[in-house]
């Protein structure tokens, strides 16, 4: 049982302006009693413990030295891939145990949300040191600490953001702090690495605040015919000085500012990106001269460090280069924070704070949020994805707002659960999905197939008929396994996978029409492209399907929007690398959203946006009457009826 109040620190947005002025002003008191050499016990009795899923060196260090400073203890594991984390353990259930052996948590992780995930699991306070590219609250505190030190004060600074501001989590809590501040930002961003519109959007919707962003020659005109800031190449030995004194063209603001009072630099967080991401092909790098033009002569230059190539070593004789002593008030400023969780807890003053209430969604599966990595897309089944209505500008699509790492899901279908009707989102439904949040009974879908596996049928439907029969649709999937092995040299390297649940069955028939024309039968798998876990798996009685060096047909009845193909190319990509992928279809529509387009169709049917094709196929070996067809008809779209919705 912790001796502390439940008080988690897990966006700096979890501080109030009182909390980080009194930080501020138990640091300047502890920093003098560190000078002094004066023994402090204010933390006497208490244990911390630092859990560290990704390496560090000031924030793990200045954490411990500050515990023990305070006359506190630390426990902690050297290595979490050490810990039962390699065997699996969850992170809510690693958190739930070390809060019997502990007061307090602070907790490094790689995914964005993991701290947001602790807190709500650890009974004990946990403080977040730095989750996936998300935030890093404690980084800003030391920050604003060593700015507001060396300029007296932080509104109406004027700081320009440098770097990697796509990634870099010390970038994204200085933000939104800088913004209740009243400072201004200048966003200068390697190419491709700007601020991410999820931290965009919660400024404008909760500080009222935007700014601007820049390129490097427009920052050089901005600090006055600066000629020492340096676009690197990433590759060594290809040094490239920019020194064009490029006209300000995007800057807002009326007149540029008079002074910078500040850069705040950030290396290239390589370690977030992805293999197949390529880096950016030139970073920002500073050198002593950036300092040197009248309006930067009284800027500072800041780092969260640790620095790759973008702070020139010269540069650290300066005395405005402060990036070493932002680091070392690690030690005061988290010893202050150790110390306001003590007075919260003698006031007792908080308990939890209340979430936003997250969505129940009808219909499986629940939607998945869409950035790779959120927490929810590791820490398997129990922690359920949970989302909030975002702000989407778009007003044909519904944004969801994932409630741990807070990026928007864009959902194009919506369904109530009573009536079994989908619906093409438009902003005229926005009070029904509201109302049916209300009630339960909001389903949302990727597509309208996944709709219709679901079980829910359009709005309204117009007439059907029939516009295949089943000859037609027999010659069809004929055509198609005569398309792949006329066009495929080498039958033996074909895997055949089809979309869940028509594409299939019709990888199943094309399977052995394919086997008895050429006497090799490939293999045969389904793929569910909304299904995280296991979602593909073989449907030709073997063990395992492999798709590393295979050529891959993927099977599916008939292209809508092209999502779910899209998705399943995805999943298909993520298993392994195929010799090829090839897409095969029963119906080609002739439109889609996503430009993907089929290898092998089986029949070319025209249709208006305004219809819907539905592909009906007979069971293999089952004693069912029904049999091959296929239908078209109309979807009625709700307008401006909608008191007809259920
Ligand atoms: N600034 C910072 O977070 O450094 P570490 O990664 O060394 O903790």
């Amino acid at each position: 049982m912790s001796r502390l109040a439940k008080f988690d620190v897990v966006s700096i947005e979890d501080l109030e302006t009182s909390d980080i002025e009194r930080v501020f002003a138990l640091a300047d008191s502890f920093a003098a009693q560190l000078a002094q050499g004066d023994q402090i016990t204010t933390a006497a009795g208490l244990i911390m413990a630092t859990l560290f899923y990704e390496p560090s060196t000031r924030t793990r260090l200045s954490f411990e030295s500050s515990m023990h400073r305070l006359g506190g203890a630390v426990i902690s594991s050297a290595d979490m891939h050490a810990s039962s984390a390699a065997k699996g353990e969850s992170l809510a259930d690693t958190v739930r145990v070390v809060s019997g052996y502990a007061d307090l948590i602070v907790l490094r992780h790689p995914h964005d949300g993991a701290a947001r995930v602790a807190a709500e699991y650890a009974p004990c306070p946990v403080l977040n040191a730095g989750d996936g590219s998300r935030e890093h609250p404690t980084q800003t505190l030391c920050d604003l600490y060593i700015l507001r030190k060396k300029k007296g004060h932080l509104k109406g600074l004027t700081v320009a953001l440098c770097g990697d501001l796509k990634f870099g989590r010390t970038v994204h809590s200085l933000i939104y702090a800088l913004a209740r501040f009243g400072a201004n930002i200048v966003a200068v961003p390697t190419s491709g690495m700007d601020v991410p519109d999820y931290v965009l959007k919660r400024l404008a919707a909760e500080r009222n605040y935007s700014f601007s962003t820049v390129t490097m020659d427009e920052l050089k005109s901005l600090a006055g015919g600066l000629d020492a800031l340096y676009l690197t190449p990433s590759a060594p030995h290809q040094m490239a000085l920019f020194t064009g004194d490029g006209a300000l063209r995007n800057f807002p603001a009326a007149e540029p500012p008079a002074a910078l009072d500040a850069f705040y630099v950030t290396r290239l967080q390589k370690e977030r990106m992805s293999g197949k991401e390529a880096g950016p092909a030139q970073y920002v790098r500073f050198d002593a001269r950036a300092l040197r033009t009248s309006r930067t002569q009284e800027a500072v230059v800041m780092h969260p460090l640790p620095r790759l190539g973008e702070l020139a070593y010269e540069l650290d004789a300066d005395p405005r280069a402060v990036y070493f002593e932002q680091a070392a008030a690690g030690v005061p400023v988290r010893m202050a924070l150790i110390a306001l969780l003590m007075e919260k807890a003698a006031a007792a003053s908080v308990g939890p704070r209340p979430m936003a209430e997250a969505i129940r969604f009808k219909a499986e599966p629940p939607p998945r949020c869409s950035n790779l990595n959120c927490v929810t897309r590791f820490e398997g089944a129990y922690l359920a994805p949970r989302f909030t209505l975002g702000r989407s500008m778009d007003a044909t699509v519904l944004a969801l707002k994932c409630g741990l790492c807070e990026r928007e899901l864009m959902i194009e279908y919506v369904g109530h659960a009573r009536s079994h009707r989908y619906y093409h989102f438009d902003e005229n439904l926005q009070g029904y999905v509201r109302q049916w949040i209300e009630e339960g009974s909001l389903a949302v879908f990727d597509s309208v197939k996944q709709a219709e596996e679901a079980g829910y049928e359009p709005y309204r439907r117009g007439p059907q008929r029939e516009i295949m029969n089943e000859e037609e649709v027999v010659g069809a999937i004929e055509s198609l396994a005569d398309q792949v092995i006329a066009d495929v040299p080498d039958i033996s390297a074909v895997s055949i996978v089809g979309v869940v649940s028509h594409g299939a069955m019709l990888a199943l028939r094309l399977r052995g029409l394919i086997g008895s024309k050429t006497k090799v039968l490939p293999p045969c798998a389904a793929l569910d492209a909304y299904k995280p876990a296991d979602a593909l798996h073989p449907i030709d009685g073997a063990e395992n399907f492999n798709v590393e060096d295979r050529t891959i047909i993927l099977v599916d009845d008939v292209i809508n929007s092209g999502w779910t193909v899209q998705r399943a190319m995805a999943t298909i990509w993520q298993r392994g690398r195929p010799a090829a992928v090839k897409l095969a279809v029963l119906i080609d529509r002739g439109h889609r959203a996503v430009p993907i387009r089929p290898n092998y169709v089986g029949k070319n049917i025209p249709t208006s946006r305004g219809e819907r094709v539905q592909v009906r196929l007979a069971a293999a070996g089952t004693e069912s009457k029904s049999h091959d067809r296929v239908m078209i008809y109309s979807i009625v779209e709700l307008r401006k009826e909608p008191e007809a919705a259920h």
